[in-house]
């Protein structure tokens, strides 16, 4: 049993990880550990005075809330830091003090209501252990979530907060979890970034005080992904000590880091409090997202290999799970708004010639919408463009042996639609105030019923029109002026997280109505490229920005959590779109099949030449598909350290491997260097590329990288045991 309760202990573990909580002697749960394995009974919290200006428990100077650390602290109360919960009750702002009621062992997962999270597939996965509080003199009750994964080292935490009083009462912050870290020297990863400059990787000194990340933008955005790494000072790839965290969710978050004044270091993790505030009716409960947390001994490597698996395996969902992913053609940078069925016939015709497996047409097919300046929301098909419609041109595009993807945003409206004309209510506005557009759109209000009822009937008309085997799913801006007509005054800040529990209702109605369709995420790139969404799509596009050199940073930084099954990449022309680079299409080809590949370019603009290799990099990334997207994840050179990437994925029976090198720009004169290989069987003996190497040896003495390195260099070696 992977959870027991003993001397008043929580032991929550499995092999490779336990964390323990300590229920108090005044009825508090007190953080005991995460981390590695451990007998919880051979651990002592130590409770003792310490000097300082924090209230005490009664006579009891050994106990302050101020100074122990605790699984889901308060505002208002005795303890000063940071709190994860915080209550308002006629119109009072309530110093809660949330007290063990009882708990309860489960065998299985409870799915979240209304949202994503991580499931098990039987209830031998996971084991549950809810612990149940109550504030007394409230009545509010919270419940804390905790599963422990029978496989890997993970424990999903979230809380559901009841209210059990005579009255409604305000939630103000409702964080997923919190965990207080003992004294020690830590740092900070996060995946920092911008439109087409997404997850970068900044790693920060933990110092004495408040910092940490989040999102005001009404989705997770590009800025910052919801995701932080604690590490021990000394944890590096392949060694010391790693917690990941990472929020399963796609609005506003925060994650928030507290060395208090003993040195302790409180992480919190949730919905973003700053523009929250939640009221909850009697009888009613809040349920929070989830908070995914991987503990790794051996560094930031490990602790993304578990992220890998788990989210690849039990969070993606759907028939694509499982599935090797079609190398589409996209119409995009090839023709941006300007198309006819005739010009995307001959890009789809041309990429069915070269060994693609599907057409995609992107945005512009719909209402008026010849450029960013109208129609979202005007989901019926433009007939000027494509007279025989969205079938004719599937049809058509069928004929060539392709599938046929659309693509929709339907979170967003034009003030230029019939939409907008018909229900300008519909779009988020503060009332008495200018509505704001960027990308000259609007959002629509998502936290009403009968607009995402509306969307789901528009949008799955659509997809019952024609012969639809792929949609990408945009979300072309932040929300302002969040405000919806149908909510009172006092209940506006429960907006944000409506808006999401809305879309995640559509996401959640239209991918089970067409559970045959590969749904891909898409925010103007990655503004939305969150665990939350991989719950309803299986894969995500990466960036706009498709330039190869940018995107060896944006693909390895995204892999510190995301499989390669969740990243997308397409080739594009050069000059680049985004950047202006010009870099070999063998750079390019080999930095998109080192995700899921993909095409974005107008084929009849290159010569035999590229042609050729288009066709080559086809065929080989039909060879390493299943590699690529199904294998383990092993970095191998830091892009952001070196003037070089490289990282490499083995297949789970380590028979295959495929390793990526890329060079930036060439240093004259270089040093001869090796990259060792990881992740084989050290007693297996492989061939690369035509040699034959025993694991042991590719691992240990490693590869020789390219003598004379060029610009824009980039070796794949495939692999495979003999
Ligand atoms: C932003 C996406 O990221 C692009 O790939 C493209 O689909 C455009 N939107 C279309 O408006």
């Amino acid at each position: 049993m992977p959870v027991t309760f003993e001397n008043n202990i929580f032991h929550i573990y499995n092999d490779n990880v336990s964390y323990c909580i300590k229920l108090s002697r005044y009825g508090d749960l007190l953080h005991m550990f995460f981390g590695g394995r451990i007998e919880s009974a051979e651990i002592e919290l130590i409770e003792r005075e310490r000097s300082s200006f924090s209230a005490y428990e009664g006579n009891d100077n050994s106990y302050s809330l101020d100074t122990l650390p605790q699984e889901y602290p308060v505002h208002g109360g005795q303890d000063m830091r940071t709190g994860a919960f915080a209550l308002e009750k006629n119109g009072r702002k309530e110093a809660c003090r949330l007290k063990f009621l009882s708990y309860n062992i489960m065998k299985g997962k409870p799915r979240l209501s209304g949202m994503p999270s991580v499931y098990a597939e039987n209830d031998d996965e996971f084991t549950t252990l809810v612990i149940s509080t109550r504030d007394s003199v409230s009545g509010i009750e919270v419940d804390l979530y905790y599963s422990i994964s029978e496989k890997y080292p993970v424990i999903c935490r979230h809380a559901e907060i009841r209210n059990s009083s005579d009255s409604g009462v305000y939630i103000t912050a409702a964080a997923s979890a919190s965990m207080d870290l003992s004294a020690g020297k830590y740092k900070y990863m996060h995946l920092h970034g911008a439109w087409i400059r997404e997850k970068h990787i900044e790693i920060c000194d933990v110092h004495k005080g408040f910092q940490g990340i989040e999102s005001r933008r009404g989705s997770s955005g590009s800025c910052e992904n919801p995701f932080i790494a604690l590490m021990e000072a000394d944890a590096a790839e392949d060694s010391g000590r790693v917690w990941g965290l990472s929020l399963v969710y796609s609005a506003d978050h925060r994650m928030s880091i507290e060395t208090e004044q003993y040195g302790t270091v409180r992480v919190i993790a949730g919905i973003n409090p700053a523009d929250f505030r939640w009221y909850l009716e009697r009888e009613n409960t809040f349920v929070t997202p989830e908070l995914v947390m991987v503990y790794s001994g051996n560094g930031l490597g490990e602790m993304s290999r578990t992220f890998h698996r788990l989210y690849r395996t039990r969070l993606c969902r759907g028939k694509y799970r499982d599935e090797e992913r079609p190398i589409l053609i996209n119409n995009w940078e090839a023709t941006y708004f300007d198309f006819n069925e005739e010009k995307l016939l001959d890009i789809s015709r041309r990429g069915a010639e070269l060994g693609m497996e599907m057409f995609v047409l992107d945005d512009g097919w719909f209402g008026a919408r010849n450029d960013d300046r109208s129609s979202l929301g005007d989901w019926f098909v433009n007939e000027e463009k494509l007279p025989g419609g969205l079938k004719g041109l599937a049809d058509k595009v069928k004929g060539q042996g392709m599938k046929f993807g659309l693509w929709f945003e339907p979170e967003m409206i034009s003030p230029e639609s019939r939409l907008f004309r018909e229900h300008p209510d519909w779009a988020l506005a503060i009332d008495n105030r200018e509505r704001h557009e960027a990308r000259n759109q609007y959002v629509i209000d998502m936290s009403r019923a009968d607009v995402v009822d509306h969307l789901i009937d528009a949008v799955s008309k659509i997809l019952r029109s024609a012969d639809i085997s792929y949609v990408k799913w945009d979300f072309n801006r932040n929300l302002t002026d969040v405000n919806s007509a149908v909510l009172p005054y006092e209940r506006q800040g429960e907006v944000r997280h409506r808006f999401m529990l809305g879309s995640y209702r559509l996401m959640d109605t239209l991918t089970r109505m067409f559970p045959d369709v590969l749904f891909e995420g898409c925010s103007g790139g990655a503004g939305r490229n969150d665990p939350g969404i991989l719950y309803y799509m299986p894969q995500n596009w990466g960036s706009d920005d498709t330039d190869a050199v940018e995107r060896m940073y944006i693909q390895y930084g995204a892999s510190m959590v995301y499989p390669a099954s969740t990243v997308c990449a397409h080739v594009s022309t050069v000059p680049n779109h985004q950047v202006m680079r010009t870099t070999p299409m063998k750079l390019r080809g080999d930095v998109a099949s080192a995700a899921v590949m993909g095409y974005e370019l107008d084929l009849s603009k290159i010569g035999e030449t590229e042609k050729k290799e288009i066709a080559e990099q086809i065929e080989r990334y039909k060879r390493i598909r299943a590699t690529v997207l199904f294998g383990d994840m092993y970095r191998l050179i830091d892009p952001f350290k070196e003037r070089s990437a490289s990282w490499m994925y083995v297949s789970e029976d380590k028979a295959k491997a495929v390793v990526f090198y890329f060079n930036k720009l060439a240093l004259p004169n270089s040093e001869l260097r090796r990259v060792r290989l990881k992740g084989l069987d050290c007693t297996k003996r492989y061939s690369v590329n035509g040699n034959v190497y025993t694991g042991r040896t590719l691992m240990e003495f490693g590869l020789y990288l390219p003598e004379y390195e060029k610009d824009f260099e980039s070796v794949v070696w495939e692999i495979e045991a003999l």
